[in-house]
Parts: C-alpha cells; structure tokens; sequence
C-alpha cells in the first residue's frame, strides 16, 4: 500500500522516513482491526486479507525501513561526540532486533489467518501484538523527537539527498513490481 513519497534532496529524505513512519502506525492498526474482527467475525476474506496486507509490509518495507535507517541515518550519529545522542541510538539499532524478534514470533500467526487456519491461541497474538506496537510507537518516537532531528544537522546534504534518492527509486520500483 502507500504510494511512492519521492525524496529528491536532503529534506525529502527525512520527509520519506516520516511518511514511512505513518505507514507503520496505519499497519499496527489494521493488526489490531484483525485481531477485533477475527473476535467479532472469525476468519473472513476480510480477515484474511487484512492479515496478507499486514505480512507483505512487516516482512518488505518495514524491514528494510529499519536497513535504511541503519545505512543512511544512524551512522551519522554514532559518528557523534555527544554521548546521549550515542547512546540512544545504539538503543535504536537494539530495538530494531527486539522488533525483529516480536515479529518472527507473530508473523507466524498472521501467516495462518491469511491462508485460513486459525491453529494459534488468539489471546497470546494478542499479547504479542500489544508489545509489538507499544515497542514500535515508543521507537518512532525517539526517532522522530531525537534521532532525525540530530541526523538532519550532522548529515551532509549531498550524503541525504543520494539516500533519498536510493529509497524512492526502490520504492518505486516496488510499486511498479508489488
Ligand atoms: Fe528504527
Ligand atoms: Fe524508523
């Protein structure tokens, strides 16, 4: 989903990374619109193709999102002298395992609901998911409040402008090749 947000010099790099920022936030939802109409409605086609939605951006470009930030944004930032801005994101860089290793033990699940069984506990997804979201929601924003900010001064404009230029072209390309 989402259409290519083209990221031509240094601040339509950031503005890519925030506009990816909102796609995650719209795909925590739809996790939790899942789960409350599989309570309500069981497995439907809607379900199931809300759940098809969800693993298509979880396992491409929420992950490689993370792979942007940890080429293009974070080692600015460890280049610092300023030690918070150095320890917060070797806190980024944590988070993105520990969102790794939620996924891997939801994405089975939704995997399930999208070609129609439902073999999983679905209170425990829904365990998993709250952590997965609440862990997601606090590292957007320290990314948004600390991080972004911080690489927006320190990143040379040449250095922002070719990674923004990297991801539209790959987002394009995605679109183009779902
Ligand atoms: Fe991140
Ligand atoms: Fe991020």
């Amino acid at each position: 989903m989402g259409k290519a947000s083209p990221a031509s010099d240094s601040s339509s790099l950031f503005e890519f990374l925030d506009h990816t920022h909102r796609e995650i936030q719209q795909q925590l939802q739809g996790l939790r619109e899942l789960m409350d109409t599989m309570d309500d409605q069981g497995l439907t086609p809607a379900t199931r193709a809300l759940a098809t939605q969800a693993l298509d951006y979880f396992n491409g470009a929420a992950r490689q999102h993370h792979l942007d930030e940890e080429k293009h944004v974070f080692p600015a930032l460890l280049g610092s002298q300023n030690p918070q801005v150095i320890q917060v994101t070797e806190q980024l860089v944590q988070d993105h395992g520990w969102l790794e290793e939620n996924w891997l033990e939801i994405e089975p699940s939704i995997s399930a609901v999208a070609s129609g069984n439902l073999w999983f506990e679905p209170a425990a997804l829904r365990q998993a998911l709250t952590v997965f979201e609440a862990l997601y929601l606090d590292h957007m924003q320290l990314e948004e409040s600390v991080a972004y900010p911080e690489a927006q001064r320190r990143l040379l404009p040449s250095d922002a402008a070719g990674a923004g230029r990297e991801m539209a072209k790959r987002r394009s390309q995605a679109t183009k090749h779902p």
